[in-house]
């Protein structure tokens, strides 16, 4: 088999799945932390010649990115034939600008990071705001799957008579594509973000939503402030009980519990970020069909000239 692929220990169910779709075998990283906090990592060392692909979950990217980079330049020393990296989420999107004096732009650091480990990447919804694409910040190639086709999927499924509501302006992309692939309405509020923890977020239009069940949507839920806010006014519009969907659950400290606790019936995700209790919409089928241009991409034709 010419494909291995490498998963990082926190997504397993997604890479186990993924490997299938591409069949690709899977190759375990041996990964060991000594006593002073140092990484060991180990591969097979079956790797000459094949087209490698790590699958790794970046919620934790502070503690990742030396295993990967050490994952990475371990397979090529290896000798594999080409090194993809497939990232369900991608961290550091969000500080794309300077926001405050002497702040580092962290976006385009961590894009090169990555371009230097890997020759391609794979992932889902990066949340690409001042920079517009992913290929304005990388100059590896890459795929950017989005989530709205398999999130619209499970509205159809699941909530068939919902009405779709975005937080703010940034949300609109997604929400509308979601709302219409799912054949619902939707509507994207205004909000003003104070700080880390402190958002402001305008009333939705409580005549739209009536007798529909309300289902808040956003790419990222981090603080989970974004969400509470929303799901505070819905709460006062005497609307349904509200499911919130999110792509990426990243969920800082007890964000999912507090969304629970102000009043989300069901807190839905993808699971290109390990949670059990919430993940319910896998990506892998979405992934497979990028993963395999990018590797067809790097495999020379065998048509006669
Ligand atoms: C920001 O524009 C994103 O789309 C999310 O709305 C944001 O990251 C959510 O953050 P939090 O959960 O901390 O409010």
């Amino acid at each position: 088999m010419s494909r291995v692929l490498i998963p990082f220990p926190d997504l397993q169910p997604l890479a186990v799945d993924l490997a299938a779709r591409l069949n690709a075998r899977v190759a375990p990283v041996g990964w060991r932390r000594f006593p002073d906090g140092e990484s060991l990592v180990t591969l097979d060392p079956q790797l000459s010649g094949v087209d490698v692909v790590v699958v790794a979950g970046l919620r934790n990217v502070d503690s990742v990115a030396l295993a990967l980079r050490f994952v990475a330049e371990t397979a090529r020393e290896l000798g594999a034939r080409s090194v993809g990296l497939v990232a369900p989420y991608l961290p550091y999107m969000r500080q794309d600008t300077r926001f405050h004096p002497g702040e580092a732009i962290s976006a385009p650091i961590f894009a090169r990071f990555l371009e230097q480990s890997v020759d391609w990447l794979v992932t889902v919804d990066p949340h690409l705001h001042r920079n517009p694409r992913l290929d304005g910040l990388f100059s590896i190639p890459t795929r950017h799957v989005a989530a709205a086709p398999a999130m619209a999927a499970w509205v159809q499924a699941n909530v068939p008579d919902a009405i779709l509501i975005g937080p703010d302006s940034e949300s609109a992309q997604w929400v509308g594509d979601i709302a219409a692939r799912a054949q619902v309405p939707f509507q994207v509020l205004a909000k003003i973000r104070e700080g880390d923890r402190a958002v402001r977020v305008s009333l939705p239009d409580p005549i739209a939503a009536r007798g529909r069940t309300p289902v808040v949507v956003d790419d990222i839920v981090s603080s989970g402030h974004t969400m509470i806010e929303t799901l505070k006014h819905l709460a006062t519009l005497g609307l349904l009980p509200a499911t919130c969907l999110v792509t990426h659950a990243v969920f800082s400290e007890d964000a999912y519990e507090r969304l629970l606790t102000a009043g989300a019936q069901r807190v839905v995700s993808t699971d290109t970020i390990a949670h059990p209790a919430c993940n319910a919409i896998g990506m892998a089928p979405l992934l497979a069909v990028a993963c395999e241009a990018l590797l067809a991409e790097r495999t020379p034709s065998l048509a006669a000239p």
